[in-house]
C-alpha cells in the first residue's frame, strides 16, 4: 500500500526522497510524488504511475529542498490521477498519508464553513485542510497537528511539513506503521526501516497513537495521551534491509528459489534436535479448540493446517477470512487459542480480527514474517515464519514457510494432546525434513512448468482442483494465477466438481489437477475423468505412481517426487506458483507488481 517517507538532511533530497520510494515500490503503487520546503516555501511535484514518471518530471522541473517528504500512493478515495497523488497541500502545510481517514466526508463539511473547499477526490486533503485552518487559528504547527489529529476517525500514518519551518517534519501513527531513521544531523521518516536502509540503520519505531516532533537533532514523542513517551532505537541487521534480486529477472522467481533455505532456517529454529521446540508459553493441554483467521494467502495456508490440526492433533479447528470474522463477531468458546497468520503483520483486517478475539481467546499466537509488526506486537506470542524479507507482492515463500511454522504446531499439538505416538512424530518429521530437499528436486523442473504454462497464458479462465490439504493447494494455485496473469481462476474442491462447476467444462477450459498419490488419490482420479469425458484439458500434477496409474487422457502432466501428508502441501505450492509465474511472463504482465495490488495491505 502507500507509501512514506521524509528527510531533513544537509543534502539536496529530491533525489534521495525518489531513492528511498524506489525501496518502497515492492508495496505497490499507482502514483508517486515528493514536496519539499526552500527558502520557507513549499513546493511538490507528482506524476501518474511508475516512479519513473516521477523523476522524468524532477528533470522537467527540479525541485529543491534540504527538507521533504515523499509518498507512493494506491489509491483508494479518487482515480490514480496526478490531482489525487500526494502530497496534498492546504496553505502552509503539505502532508502524506497511508491509511483512511474514515469520517473525512463529515470533516469537508466542517471545513467548509470555514471556507475550505476540497481540489482532490482524496480524503487525505482533508487532514491538510484542517491542519491549515489550526494554523490559521494562531496554533504553532505542534499544536495544529495535535488537534488535527484528535479529530480524525480510522488507521493512518501521516507525515507533515510546513512552510517556513525547514528544520521540522511532525509523525503520526495510529493503525499504520512508521519508522523513525537517525542519521548524523539528518533524520528520517519512512512506512518501513527497508525505505530508510542506505541512508541508516537506527531505527525508532513510533507506537499505537504516537505523534513525533521531527528535528535535525531528533525526534521527541508524546504518546496517545499527549505525554511525552521514550522509544528505543533499534538497530537493524543491514541483512533485514537488503532488497536485491541476486541475478533474479524477477524478485517473485529469486523468492520461489530461496524457499528450500528459509525453510530449513524455519525447521532449525523451531525443530532444532529433529522434533518440534516452540516456546514453553505455548502449551496446547490448555487449549480443546483451535481458531485461524487470516487473509489471502494467509488464510490458504490456515486451511492447510486446519486439515492437519484436526487429523494429526485431533483438535477441532476453525478458520476464518479476517474481514468475514471481524464483522461476524463470533462468539468464541473457552480453551481457544486463536491464531493470527500475516506476512506483513500489518494487514488491517487481520490486526482487527485479532484485536476483537483479544479478551476471548484464551491465547493469541501470530504467525508474521515481520517482527517489528502490529499483528505481532498486539499478540501474547509472535513466532517468527523468518522467510526473510518478501518483495514481490505475490507472496510464495511466506506461503511455505507458513505452512512449514503451522506444521510444527500441529505436530506441538498432537504430541501435548496424545494424538501421536514417538513412531508417529518420527514419520512426520521425517516427512516434514525432507522438504527442502523435495523443494530442490521440484525447483529443477522449472522448464518443464514453463512449457506447461504455454497452455494456460491464451485461456480466458483456468479451473484448479484439489481434495483434502490439495484443496486448499488448488484455491492458493488460483489466486496465484489471478494476481499475476490476471487470467480467471476458480478452485473447487475436487467433490464439489458435480455439484456445479462441471457445467464450465469444455475443450478450451484447462483444468489443473493437484494430487499426489495419496489416499485421496483415486476419488480425485474420478472427478479428472469426469472432467475428461467431456473434453476438458486436464493437466494432471502428480508423483511418480500417479502418473503410472492414471495419466492416461490427461493433456499434460508435471511429475513430482512423492510426498507425504506434511510435504505435499509445501511441495506442491511450488508447481503452483511457478505456473502463474511463466504465464504472466508469457502474458508480459508486472510480475513483481501486478496491477491493483499491494503487498501490505493496512486499509479495510
Ligand atoms: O501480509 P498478509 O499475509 O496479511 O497479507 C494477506 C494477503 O493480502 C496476501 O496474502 C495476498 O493475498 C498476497 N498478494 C497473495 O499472494
Amino acid at each position: 500500500m502507500c507509501g512514506i517517507v521524509g528527510i531533513l538532511g544537509q543534502h539536496q533530497v529530491a533525489p534521495i526522497l525518489v531513492d528511498a520510494l524506489k525501496r518502497l515500490e515492492y508495496r505497490g503503487y499507482d502514483s508517486a510524488g515528493i514536496a519539499t520546503v526552500n527558502n520557507g516555501l513549499l513546493d511538490r511535484r507528482r506524476a501518474v504511475g511508475k516512479l519513473v514518471n516521477l523523476s522524468d518530471v524532477l528533470v522537467h522541473n527540479p525541485l529543491a529542498g534540504l527538507a521533504g517528504i515523499g509518498h507512493t500512493r494506491w489509491a483508494t478515495h479518487g482515480a490514480a490521477n496526478e490531482q489525487n497523488a500526494h502530497p496534498h497541500a492546504c496553505g502552509p502545510v503539505t502532508v502524506v498519508h497511508n491509511g483512511i481517514i474514515e469520517n473525512f466526508r463529515d470533516l469537508r463539511e466542517t471545513l467548509s464553513a470555514h471556507g475550505y473547499s476540497p481540489v482532490t477526490d482524496t480524503d487525505t486533503e482533508t487532514v491538510a485542510m484542517l491542519c491549515a485552518h489550526y494554523l490559521a487559528q494562531g496554533h504553532d504547527p505542534k499544536a495544529a497537528v495535535q488537534a488535527t489529529i484528535a479529530e480524525l476517525d480510522g488507521a493512518f500514518a501521516l507525515l507533515f511539513l510546513f512552510e517556513g519551518h525547514e528544520n521540522l517534519m511532525i509523525a503520526a501513527r495510529k493503525g499504520s506503521p512508521l519508522a523513525i531513521g537517525h542519521g548524523d544531523g539528518e533524520m528520517y521518516v519512512g512506512s518501513d526501516a527497508i525505505a530508510l536502509a542506505p541512508m541508516t540503520d537506527q531505527i525508532t519505531y513510533l507506537d499505537e497513537g504516537d505523534i513525533a516532533f521531527i528535528t535535525r537533532d531528533g525526534a521527541d514523542i508524546i504518546d496517545a495521551t499527549g505525554a511525552p513517551a521514550h522509544r528505543d532505537i533499534q538497530r537493524i541487521e543491514a541483512q533485514a534491509t537488503v532488497i536485491d534480486k541476486a541475478g533474479h529477472k524477477h524478485f517473485m522467481t529469486k523468492e520461489i528459489h530461496e524457499q528450500p533455505v528459509v525453510l530449513s532456517e524455519a525447521l532449525a529454529r523451531y525443530a532444532p534436535n529433529g522434533i518440534p521446540a516452540l516456546p514453553e508459553a505455548l502449551d496446547f493441554t490448555k487449549f480443546d479448540r483451535i481458531l485461524m483467521v487470516a487473509c489471502g494467502t494467509g488464510y490458504y495456508s490456515c486451511l492447510t493446517a486446519k486439515y492437519w490440526f484436526e487429523q494429526i492433533a485431533r483438535i477441532p479447528c476453525e478458520v476464518d477470512v479476517a474481514s468475514e470474522f471481524r464483522y461476524r463477531e463470533p462468539p468464541i468458546a473457552p480453551r481457544t487459542l486463536a491464531i493470527f497468520v500475516s506476512q506483513s503483520g500489518e494487514t488491517a483486517d487481520t490486526l482487527a480480527a485479532l484485536r476483537y478475539a483479544k479478551d476471548q481467546a484464551d491465547m493469541i499466537v501470530s504467525l508474521v514474517n515481520v517482527g517489528t509488526s502490529s499483528i505481532a506486537r498486539e499478540a501474547d506470542l509472535a513466532l517468527a515464519i523468518l522467510a526473510g524479507i518478501e518483495v514481490s507482492v505475490a507472496s510464495t515463500k511466506a506461503y511455505t514457510n507458513q505452512l512449514t511454522v503451522l506444521a510444527l504446531l500441529a505436530l506441538a499439538a498432537a504430541q501435548a494432546k496424545g494424538a501421536i505416538d514417538d513412531h508417529g512424530l518420527a514419520s512426520h518429521m521425517k516427512d516434514l525434513r525432507q522438504v527442502p530437499d523435495l523443494m530442490r528436486q521440484t525447483l529443477k523442473l522449472d522448464n518443464d512448468i514453463a512449457s506447461l504454462a504455454k497452455t494456460l497464458a491464451p485461456a480466458p479462465s483456468v479451473l484448479f482442483l484439489g481434495r483434502g490439504v490439495m484443496f486448499a493447494t488448488a484455491l492458493e494455485a488460483a489466486l496465484k494465477l489471478k494476481e499475476l496473469s490476471y487470467i480467471h481462476a476458480e478452485a473447487y474442491a475436487s467433490g464439489e466438481l458435480k455439484h456445479g462447476p462441471i457445467a464450465l467444462i469444455e475443450p478450451a477450459l484447462p483444468v489443473v489437477v493437484f494430487a499426489p498419490h495419496d489416499r485421496l488419490f483415486d476419488k480425485t482420479v474420478s472427478n479428472m475423468q469426469e472432467v475428461m469425458a467431456r473434453h476438458g484439458q486436464v493437466m494432471l500434477i502428480t508423483d511418480a505412481q500417479g502418473r503410472a496409474s492414471a495419466s492416461d487422457g490427461t493433456h499434460s502432466l508435471l511429475e513430482l517426487p512423492a510426498t507425504g501428508d506434511l510435504s505435499g502441501p509445501i511441495v506442491y505450492a511450488l508447481p503452483a506458483q511457478l505456473l502463474a509465474y511463466h504465464t504472466a511472463m508469457a502474458k508480459g504482465t508486472d510480475i513483481d507488481q501486478p496491477r491493483n495490488l499491494a503487498k501490505s495491505v493496512t486499509v479495510e
